[in-house]
């Protein structure tokens, strides 16, 4: 499997399977792969001839406080998984690369970008955005692989794609999760075996939310209270949000319909968690 650290060479290689009759896969990721992101390469394998794995940690995403330099990073081992799960090429650009020196462009998604994660990390949803756009005109693809997991990254990235006219397919994948529920996630290694079962509590909420929906309860107070009764009996868990939103604008809903979005952020000691629920 093919390293690839330039743009060009990014788009050379799209524009070449395109030209032999292949459709193209993207999947962005900062690396540190689990199997979370191996089901996305899983299922771009699936539906594209021809895939790309993106590994790049993206400073413009990380607030001046947050773990950018700690963030996990195991290139080595990430290329084995990409390639074992169908990648045809990895893309691992450098910093300059991506942001040229002197590089003043960037692309917010106004209203969006500042609810539910872009709420409590300010200028995080304009670094995504903007670092996705860029892999999207580089690669040109015809699908583009998100999980579920980050349900509001999923909607200010339709946002955009439907805004810029970039012609790219959004292919939204559920969530795993470990046997006993903990949604997997790159920072999960940030956790200690105590935190690691405090961990809990988000899936557990996130199970809690459902069941009482699966029962007829549409109430948004009710279902978010019930979620924030069970983080009331974990004192180290510090909750950042608990809201029930409509999936494409983030706004939030008084009533559960097909499609809400629960989501659920939480700091377990310093390590900030995320979970989610479409309500079906
Ligand atoms: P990263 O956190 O590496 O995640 C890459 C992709 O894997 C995202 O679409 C994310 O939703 C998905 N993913 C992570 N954990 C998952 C899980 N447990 N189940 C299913 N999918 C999971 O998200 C980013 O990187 C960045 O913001 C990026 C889009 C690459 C832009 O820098």
């Amino acid at each position: 499997m093919e390293i690839l650290r330039t743009v060009s060479e990014l788009r050379q290689w799209s524009r070449t399977q395109r030209h032999s009759g292949k459709t193209v896969g993207l999947v962005p990721t900062m690396g540190a792969l689990h199997e979370g992101h191996a089901s996305l390469i899983r299922a771009a394998a699936a539906w594209c001839g021809a895939v790309a794995v993106s590994i790049f940690v993206n400073p413009t995403q990380f607030g001046p406080n947050e773990d950018y330099e700690r963030y996990p990073r195991s290139f080595e081992a990430d290329c084995a998984l990409a390639a074992a799960e169908g990648a045809s090429v990895v893309f691992a650009p450098g910093v300059e690369e991506m942001y040229p020196a002197g590089a003043a462009t960037f692309v917010e998604v106004d209203g969006l970008s500042g609810r539910l994660d872009g709420q409590s990390r300010p200028g995080h949803f304009r670094g995504v955005a903007t670092v996705v756009t860029k892999l999207l005109i580089a690669a040109e693809p015809d699908r583009a692989f998100f999980g579920q997991k980050d349900a509001a990254q999923v909607a200010v990235l339709r946002r955009m794609v439907t805004d810029l006219r970039l012609g790219t397919e959004i292919v939204v994948c559920p969530i795993v999760r470990e046997a006993d529920g903990l949604a997997l996630s790159s920072r999960n290694a940030y956790l200690n075996a105590g935190e690691r079962v405090q961990a809990l509590a988000l899936s557990r909420a996130v199970k809690r939310v459902e069941g009482l929906a699966a029962w007829g309860e549409r109430r948004a107070g009710v279902l978010i209270d019930a979620a924030r009764s069970v983080f009331a009996v974990e004192p180290a868990i510090r909750v950042d949000y608990l809201e029930l939103v409509d999936w494409d604008t983030l706004e939030p809903v008084e009533t559960a319909a097909p499609g809400t979005l629960f989501a659920v952020a939480a700091y377990v000691g310093a390590t900030r968690l995320i979970d989610n629920t479409i309500l079906d």
